[in-house]
């Protein structure tokens, strides 16, 4: 796993800065390049020899020294690694990392990586539970640091607390751990759909919800750093993780239209995105005035109980009767206006149907586009069929926030959908809301199992969903 990799050690100034050097060895021993940078208060537990000796490497403190060799000062190796990990990652070290404090050559480097940090926190139980510590570890973690421990057991101060740095072993299992599950991904595809989508009333306006993207796409940028082929469909107005692919859309009909071009070839589909489920039946084509005579808007005369709004003005067709039949919106006399709503098509529903009944052509598709002509959907391409290593592609995921009888919704919404697995949200609890960097979820599976998790930021439940979802797929 470790083989070929280039490894840069963060080493701070604890005394766990001794257990760095077993980790280091058995880094290198694994075939890893191991780069160590220490600060300065590291050199003071362990000389630069050593670890200049067990990784065959020059080692980094100072910002500005001679280059040990050229192109390998803090940009260049930040260039250069795989993985990063800090340990010991002291209080100091990880308040620096929150803030972005770059005033030494570890904190200048951590600044510059783009690799996946891990960090093994090592400090007395004191300094550990301090809020200021705590609040600096959520904003790392929440950012994607992953944190290696810390264990309990007994401190240098005398005291036995949680505070203690992990032990070497198990940091090296920690960083072989998530290499191997990066790799099960590898040439696979998965689509993501996220945010809120938004069903236009008339130029200006829309009817939406309170989903903001944050869930859907940090579970793109999990997969994607997974080593995934991710195709994230967002209906959010949010950057996407490099090296994703972004579909925009407003709507959940272009919802719809975009996963559909993508499913065929998807061996995952995980719906995060909030579908409206009704659309106005019709958009005006001009902005819906609030005044009907003071707006200069001629509307079309009701028959003494609703007004609506003519095709000359607000762009909606009519009849003329004054009534809502045909889908438009009417100004009632008491001021009331009433918007006609049709339903959507439920997309994760649709794709169940697809992969359940093998339909090889959705309805809609291959007759008004060329989706079916580029992707393959009216071939045989296996949709609904167990794939060489058994489960039924695409493994189909969704999403639930709801407000009461959680799970029992949940778990209704599962059978029907033809999910494989829902992940849900009660979102009146604190933690757990809309646009919140945070969530808290309970993971149902189609076997009737569950797990609960506890409330963790959204970046690591996108990253347990990933393997979660790896887990249930081999
Ligand atoms: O039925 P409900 O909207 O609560 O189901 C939520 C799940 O179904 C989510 O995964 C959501 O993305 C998906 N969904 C959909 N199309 C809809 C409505 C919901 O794909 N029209």
């Amino acid at each position: 796993m470790l083989a070929g990799k280039h490894v840069v050690c963060g080493v701070s100034g604890g005394i766990a800065a001794y257990k760095a050097a077993a980790l280091v060895s058995a880094l290198a021993q694994k075939g890893g390049h191991v780069h160590v940078v220490m600060t300065r208060a590291a050199a003071e537990f362990v000389s630069p020899l050593t670890f200049r000796s067990l990784t065959g490497n020059p080692v980094h403190s100072e910002m500005f020294e001679e280059p040990k060799v050229w192109k390998v000062e803090h940009v260049g190796l930040a260039e250069q690694a795989d993985l990063a990990v800090v340990a010991p990652a002291t209080a100091n070290v990880l308040a620096k990392m929150a803030v972005g404090v770059a005033d030494d050559f570890l904190s200048t480097l951590l600044l510059a990586l783009t690799c996946p940090v891990f960090a093994a926190p090592a400090m007395n139980r004191a300094m550990y539970r301090h809020e200021a510590t705590q609040h600096n570890l959520a904003l790392l973690r929440g950012r994607g640091v992953r944190m290696i421990g810390p264990a309990v057991g007994m401190q240098a101060c005398g005291t036995a607390g949680e505070g203690r740095m992990s032990e070497p072993e198990e940091i090296v299992a920690a960083l072989e751990g998530f290499l191997a599950r990066r790799g099960r991904w590898q040439g696979r595809k998965v689509v993501v759909t996220a945010g809120g989508t938004r069903e236009p009333l008339d130029p200006v306006r829309y009817i939406g919800n309170a989903g903001s993207g944050k869930m859907g796409h940090a579970l793109a940028e999990a997969f994607q750093e997974s080593g995934a082929q991710v195709v994230l469909v967002t209906a959010a107005e949010r950057e996407a993780a490099v090296g994703v692919k972004c579909v925009r859309v407003m709507t959940a009909e272009q919802m719809r239209t975009a996963v559909l071009e993508e499913f065929a070839e998807a061996d995952v589909v995980v719906k995060t995105a909030a579908v409206a489920d009704y659309r106005p039946v019709r958009v005006a084509e001009k902005k819906i005035k609030k005044d009907v005579g003071g707006s200069g808007v001629d509307s079309i005369e009701g028959d003494g109980d609703a007004e609506r709004f003519g095709k000359d003005n607000d762009g909606l067709g009519t009849d003329g009767n004054g009534t809502c039949e045909d889908g438009s919106v009417c100004r009632h006399d008491d001021g009331r206006l009433s918007v006609e709503l049709v339903p959507n098509p439920d997309i994760l529903a649709e794709l169940g149907r697809i992969k359940v009944n093998d339909i090889r052509k959705p309805s809609g598709i291959g007759r008004t586009s060329s989706i079916g002509k580029q992707n393959g959907i009216g071939k045989p391409n296996g949709i609904g069929k167990p794939n060489d290593i058994g489960w039924k592609k695409p493994f189909l995921v969704g999403f639930a926030a709801e407000t009461h009888d959680v799970l029992a919704h949940a778990e209704e919404k599962l059978r029907r959908k033809n999910a494989d697995m829902f992940v849900v949200n009660d979102v009146t609890q604190e933690g757990a809301g809309f646009g919140g960097d945070t969530n808290i979820v309970s993971v149902l599976f189609r076997d009737g199992s569950r797990e609960e998790w506890p409330l963790m930021s959204k970046t690591e439940v996108a990253r347990r969903l990933v393997d979660v979802i790896g887990d249930r797929m081999t």
